[in-house]
């Protein structure tokens, strides 16, 4: 049988319509609830007293994300897109503060208080009141910061041997993944908006967030960063990749 989904016959911006549909359609059939949606009779299984701050202070900064995340697609809603941009935005910010609850019940489940890591704040609030220009925010948010929590999740799975928090991150990570296809997908179109100015205005704001965080997260610790220096640069080169790939890095007009 002949598929006629991406037939050259197809008119331009075709492809783009159906991705978005599917977007929207798997967001609506991937809702679930924080008390329902996690089998919370999972015993977990807490980390123990030597790894215990650190989880402690990436969880905190995971649930601090989620929360900072569903403020800007608050933001990016406000500036009155698309509907159906629209639409996949009310479900991200549904998404990312469920995230956010769940974190918060976790950690209330295996006793250690949600640790906001000093400066974290600091580093949300350079989203919150974002600098570059307003449609340069999506990048921020769905393209570096989504990719980075999804990967501090898969990296966290690995390090916390806790069978409720791989229960929690099974949910949460479809969830991100979606949101990461978003990126991917709204990316493209928006560089093509923007001038040359404001998408190094974009990509600098994206640094100064990305600095924000990375600080946020070692504490000024020097042996900390250290740890971590050569692995945020690697990231960050990967993340520069991307925003390349989607137009932001190199002018899309000679
Ligand atoms: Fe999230
Ligand atoms: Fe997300």
């Amino acid at each position: 049988m002949h598929d006629t989904s991406s037939t050259a016959r197809d008119r331009p911006g075709d492809h783009r319509e159906n991705q978005i549909t599917k977007l929207i359609d798997n967001a609506k059939a991937g809702q679930w609830q924080v008390e329902s949606g996690i089998d919370w009779a999972i015993h977990p299984s807490p980390p123990n007293f030597l790894t215990q701050r650190f989880i402690g202070r990436a969880l905190g900064a995971l649930m601090a994300g989620e929360e900072a995340t569903a403020a800007a697609c608050k933001m990016l809603l406000a500036d009155s897109p698309k509907s159906e941009l629209q639409t996949l935005l009310e479900y991200q910010a549904a998404d990312e503060d469920r995230h956010a609850k769940v974190y918060r019940t976790y950690l209330e489940r295996v006793g250690m208080p949600p640790i906001i890591p000093d400066g974290f704040t600091e580093a949300t609030k350079q989203l919150i009141n974002w600098k570059g220009p307003p449609s340069g925010l999506v990048f921020a948010i769905h393209v570096v910061l989504e990719s980075e929590a999804l990967t501090l999740q898969h990296e966290l799975s690995g390090d916390i041997r806790c069978p409720l928090f791989h229960e929690i991150n099974r949910r949460v990570t479809q969830d991100e993944a979606r949101h990461v296809a978003f990126g991917q997908l709204v990316g493209n179109s928006s560089s093509t908006k923007l001038t040359e100015e404001e998408r190094l205005e974009t990509v600098a704001a994206i640094k100064d967030v990305w600095d924000a965080c990375i600080k946020a997260l070692v504490n000024d610790n020097a042996v900390l960063w250290r740890a971590v220096k050569g692995f945020s640069e690697r990231r960050w080169a990967l993340q520069v990749q991307s925003l390349a790939q989607l137009g932001l890095i190199e002018p899309v007009t000679a």
